[in-house]
């Protein structure tokens, strides 16, 4: 018997369907955007780097998906406009993953940050549900345990992510009639922007608080990421989820 192109579940998706998924050029987002394909999803990649954006929807075009890899600075609100209108010629975004969002370590003015992280997404969910809602829409937005759980020493970046918790509770309070809209908060996970930290002295001790005992992989917050998005929970809607191996619940 040949393998099927796609797995037998689906998480309830309708194939063809179309995710957008933000920062979909590393990490988090281009697990998210790989996974999502297997599921049968079409997928939008967008990132601030049209290369990696591209080479993310290379990796599902060759493995016999659908998507389109895209330029988009999610700060800018040109950029989002003309991303959409290319997104929506691939059919109908019903799903939307806000992952992008600037590494901690960077040092941002604090008020430009919260525009640059809360405020895209923000922008991003107008934008997507100006002409309508499509049945079923769902989003998730990507946070982080830090600014939520536990407090780090970047102010922008605990900041905004408080603030993208509590505007996804909004959405989910005041905007259900339009959209399911959940929140994961990742804890520290394996991605380039985290390269070496785990051998680190800081690093090492962190790991250490993990009941797990390792850090999270693209792939945990993708799974994660796809269910709440899919039909099958299709009744969680304000949920704010960790993701982080139970290190929070250490603290
Ligand atoms: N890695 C972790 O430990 C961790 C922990 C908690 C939260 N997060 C969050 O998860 C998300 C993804 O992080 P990651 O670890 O996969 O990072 P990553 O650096 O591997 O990937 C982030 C991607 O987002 C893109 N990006 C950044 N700013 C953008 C913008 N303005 N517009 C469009 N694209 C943009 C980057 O080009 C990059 O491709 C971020 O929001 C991050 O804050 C990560």
């Amino acid at each position: 018997m040949s393998t099927p192109a796609v797995p037998a579940v689906h998480f309830g998706f309708t194939p063809g369907d179309v995710v957008l998924v933000t920062g979909a050029g590393s990490g988090i987002g281009r697990a998210t955007a790989i996974r999502a394909a297997e599921l049968g999803l079409s997928v939008a990649a967008w990132d601030l780097n049209g290369d990696t954006a591209a080479e993310t929807a290379q990796t599902i075009t060759a493995a016999g998906g659908t998507a389109i890899g895209l330029a988009c600075d999610v700060g800018d609100a040109d950029q989002i406009a003309a991303a959409f209108a290319e997104t929506k010629k691939v059919g109908t975004i019903r799903h939307l993953a806000n992952v992008a969002g600037p590494p901690s370590a960077i040092d941002l003015e604090f008020e430009q940050a919260l525009v640059l992280c809360v405020g895209s997404m923000r922008r991003m969910v107008d934008v997507w549900l100006s002409d309508g809602a499509p049945d079923g829409a769902s989003l998730v937005n990507i946070a982080s345990v830090a600014g939520n759980v536990i407090g780090t020493n970047s102010d922008w970046y605990c900041a905004s992510k408080a603030g993208i918790a509590g505007y996804t509770r909004h959405l989910a309070a005041y905007r259900s009639d339009e959209v399911r809209s959940n929140t994961v908060a990742p804890g520290m996970t394996d991605t380039p922007r985290l390269a070496g930290f785990a051998e680190s002295e800081v690093g090492q001790r962190v790991l250490q608080r993990i009941p797990l005992g390792r850090m999270g992989s693209p792939d945990d917050i993708a799974w994660t990421v796809l269910f709440l998005l899919s039909p099958l929970a299709g009744y969680v809607n304000g949920a704010f989820l960790p993701v982080d191996g139970g290190w929070t619940v250490t603290q």
